[in-house]
């Protein structure tokens, strides 16, 4: 177990340069089991989650090989077996194993599929995936003599069923349709990648069509990550720094600071972004949907409520994701939790230990020891490392006393 141990209170400042996105890459590992021949995956964060998803690929028989930020993935010769689940229980994104083993062996197992564990992770809407392109879901097992196009309109929005439905039309015989699709920009590099394997996906204003193909390997670039820049971002503000996030579109943030700069936060995107002031008024937080709030920066806008004036946050995607709070209460955060969200207050924050609870909200607990002045300890720190490239050089280089013990 890693102990993350910052010396806070300090104004931080400096460039930094964000790197790809997990939850572009993750879906673009798993997909590579469709093609047949060398993908070239540009980009590609070297983080705790993608060693666990290359780890999975290669126990299926993929060669994965790095070359600096590039990762190619060779998937000439592969051999259907059910993953280790000691692998599969650590990560989120083996879900997508669904799809992709389903499309390449005709076959899949429902495993402990893993991932933070801030509430209940149903997979209702996969499953109604794999069954609608051909496959008979039996016990833990799920089978298909061939798949086949068909249409879907999922009751709910959901990023990872829209993979896994993408994931099965690709291949499958004939027409599909998926309605009512996720459309965040990772599902669209994910397009982006298959199509560059030789996948015939349209995309119209209410359904992705995609006509099934044999994939050869592909080659794509994973775009900057826009949690990693929002959560550097913050860290700007609540330490009063000049952190300047590069490598990231605006677009992709624009909802994670449109009800910062509603309450008055200012902003500055000329040569990279920068939040340079917290938000004056109060600040009203709801996560929803993309292209609502980011769910997944919802804990990364907890500590600029604390160090600002205070505000509310909700999580429509996740009900349960506010329980990293409690991590966030020994440096001094005050909040009361209601039934459908928690109000924040402006707090005195004083240096404390905590314990990462999961991966946005041990980041959430890091902003908050690099925000309070004194010593500070995050243990059970590596679940940060899930999903944040390099954390300790980049914070670091501007200017923070970071020391990691594993
Ligand atoms: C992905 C992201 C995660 C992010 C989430 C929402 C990855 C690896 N993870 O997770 O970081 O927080 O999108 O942006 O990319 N649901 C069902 N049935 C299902 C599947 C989902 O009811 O079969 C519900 C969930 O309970 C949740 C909502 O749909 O309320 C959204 O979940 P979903 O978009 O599927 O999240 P993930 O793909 O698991």
């Amino acid at each position: 177990m890693a102990t993350i141990t910052v010396k806070g209170g300090e104004a931080l400042g400096g460039k930094v340069t964000v790197s790809g996105s997990k939850n572009a890459a993750l879906p673009i590992i798993f997909a590579s089991l469709l093609t047949r021949g060398q993908s070239i995956i540009h980009r590609t964060p070297d983080i705790g989650d993608v060693r666990v998803a290359t780890g999975i690929i290669e126990s299926l028989g993929a060669r994965c090989e790095r070359s600096g930020d590039t990762l190619i993935i060779n998937t000439e010769r592969l051999m259907f077996r059910r993953p280790d689940d000691s692998l599969v229980s650590q990560i989120r994104a083996s879900t997508y194993l669904l799809g992709a083993s389903l499309a390449r062996f005709g076959r899949a197992y429902i495993q402990s599929f893993g991932g933070c564990d801030f509430c209940k992770r149903p997979i209702d809407l996969h499953l109604l995936a794999c069954r609608t392109f051909g496959a008979d879901v039996c016990g833990d097992g799920i089978f298909s003599h061939g798949l086949r196009g068909g249409t879907i309109k999922f009751p709910k929005v959901s990023v990872g069923a829209t993979v896994n439905a993408i994931l099965l039309a690709a291949t499958a015989s004939g027409e599909s349709r998926i309605e009512n699709f996720a459309r965040e920009p990772h599902v669209f590099n994910l397009i982006d990648y298959l199509r560059s394997a030789g996948a015939d996906i349209q995309v119209s204003e209410t359904a992705l069509i995609i006509r099934g193909r044999e994939l050869s390997g592909g080659e794509v670039t994973v775009e900057g990550d826009p949690i990693e820049a929002g959560t550097y971002a913050a860290l700007s503000a609540i330490t009063g720094g000049n952190i300047t996030v590069l490598g990231v579109s605006y677009a992709s943030l624009e909802a994670f600071f449109a009800p910062l700069l509603e309450a008055g936060a200012h902003l500055d995107t000329e040569d990279g972004i920068t939040l340079r002031t917290l938000p004056k008024e109060q600040t009203s937080i709801v996560a929803e949907t993309y292209p609502g709030f980011p769910t997944d920066l919802q804990p990364i806008a907890a500590p600029i409520l604390a160090c600002a004036n205070g505000g509310t946050l909700e999580d429509r995607v996740w009900q349960g994701r506010l329980g990293y709070l409690a991590a966030l209460a020994p440096f001094g955060v005050r909040y009361r939790a209601y039934p459908t969200g928690a109000e924040i207050f402006y707090s005195e924050l004083h240096a404390a230990d905590t314990i990462a609870p999961d991966l946005r909200g041990g980041a959430s607990a890091l902003l908050i020891a690099l925000a309070a002045r004194g010593e500070s300890r995050i243990r059970s720190s590596e679940i940060i490392a899930r999903g944040y490239e390099n954390i300790e050089k980049k914070l670091r280089t501007l200017g923070a006393e970071i020391r990691i013990d594993s």
